[in-house]
């Protein structure tokens, strides 16, 4: 598929969407968000993809928040709530795909920007980068989730001192905090993500899935429910002919060949 502000590019099985609008920072248009979208149907319907990373074009940005032109003119509460409510379904498609999905976040990741790289599966920030939710200095909050996925990482009070004051914060602290998972110097960025993702990559894509779903789930309800969907995601690697590959390839001291089936 074409895309006006997304660069998608395939690299063996790990595919690389880039956001292509440095000049306002990757800021998150409707058409770009609505790409986004198009882009992870595509990615996740393509069997040959096994692990996606996100990023932003140049060096300043990931992405700097929903594009504020188009905030300032939306025209009533009911379009506000359907726009947050737009954007979140779309997080929740990368939260709940099937493949894995890092953030590479090479510079700001700001309000919707924070919020997407919270719904991502592993967040990689270069050194230089920088993490915040300013909405309330535009006289609004957070729409895609970032109240409730950020509390989740970080906490209750940091949540609140994040997303009241406005406050941006460097890569080591979004660290230190638990926002981002990883922080590396920004030359390295795009390596390590790559080594990550072909990695993962490398590993039955039926079990990554399972595993995956597995700790969404068990994130969001109690330990007693948790344990029995992974005892049922369990059961159904046992039933996998990646299951025999890998237990065999073991036992026999060769390299595993997973085929996702
Ligand atoms: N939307 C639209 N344009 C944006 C933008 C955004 N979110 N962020 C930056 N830009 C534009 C700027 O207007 C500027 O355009 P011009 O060159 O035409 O003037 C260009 O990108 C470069 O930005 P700056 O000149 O401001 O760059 P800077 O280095 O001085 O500052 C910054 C960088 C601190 C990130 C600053 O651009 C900034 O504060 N941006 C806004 C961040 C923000 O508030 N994000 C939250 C948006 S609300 C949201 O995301 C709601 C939600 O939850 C879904």
């Amino acid at each position: 598929m074409n895309y006006q502000n997304l660069l998608v590019t395939h690299e063996d099985s790990v595919a690389v969407v880039t956001f292509n609008r440095p000049k306002v920072l990757n800021a998150l248009s409707h058409d770009t968000v609505a790409e986004l979208s198009a882009a992870i149907d595509e990615l996740g319907a393509d069997p040959n993809v096994r692990c996606i990373i996100l990023t932003g074009a140049g060096e300043k940005a990931f992405v700097a928040g929903a594009d504020i032109n188009e905030l300032r003119a939306i025209p009533s509460v009911a379009q506000g709530a359907g726009f947050a409510a737009w954007g979140q379904a779309i997080l929740f498609k990368i939260e709940n795909l099937s493949k894995p999905v890092i953030v590479a976040i090479n510079g700001y990741a700001l309000g919707g920007g924070c919020e997407l790289a919270m719904a991502c599966d592993i967040r990689i920030a270069a050194d230089t980068a920088r993490l915040g939710q300013p909405e309330i200095n535009l006289g609004l909050i957070p729409g895609f989730g970032g109240t409730q996925r950020l509390v989740r990482l970080v906490g209750k009070g940091l949540a609140k001192w994040l997303i009241l004051s406005g406050d941006m914060i460097p890569a080591q602290e979004a660290h230190r905090i638990g926002l981002v998972d990883m922080v590396v110097p920004a030359a390295e960025l795009m390596d390590k993500a790559r080594e990550l993702a072909r990695k993962i990559a490398s590993k039955g894509p039926l079990a990554v899935a399972y595993a995956k779903s597995c700790i969404n789930v068990g994130a969001e309800t109690d330990l007693n429910t948790a344990c029995a969907y992974e005892a049922s995601q369990f059961g159904l690697a046992c039933g996998t002919e990646d299951r025999v590959e890998g237990t065999t390839a073991f036992l026999e001291k060769r390299p595993a060949r997973f085929q996702g089936k």
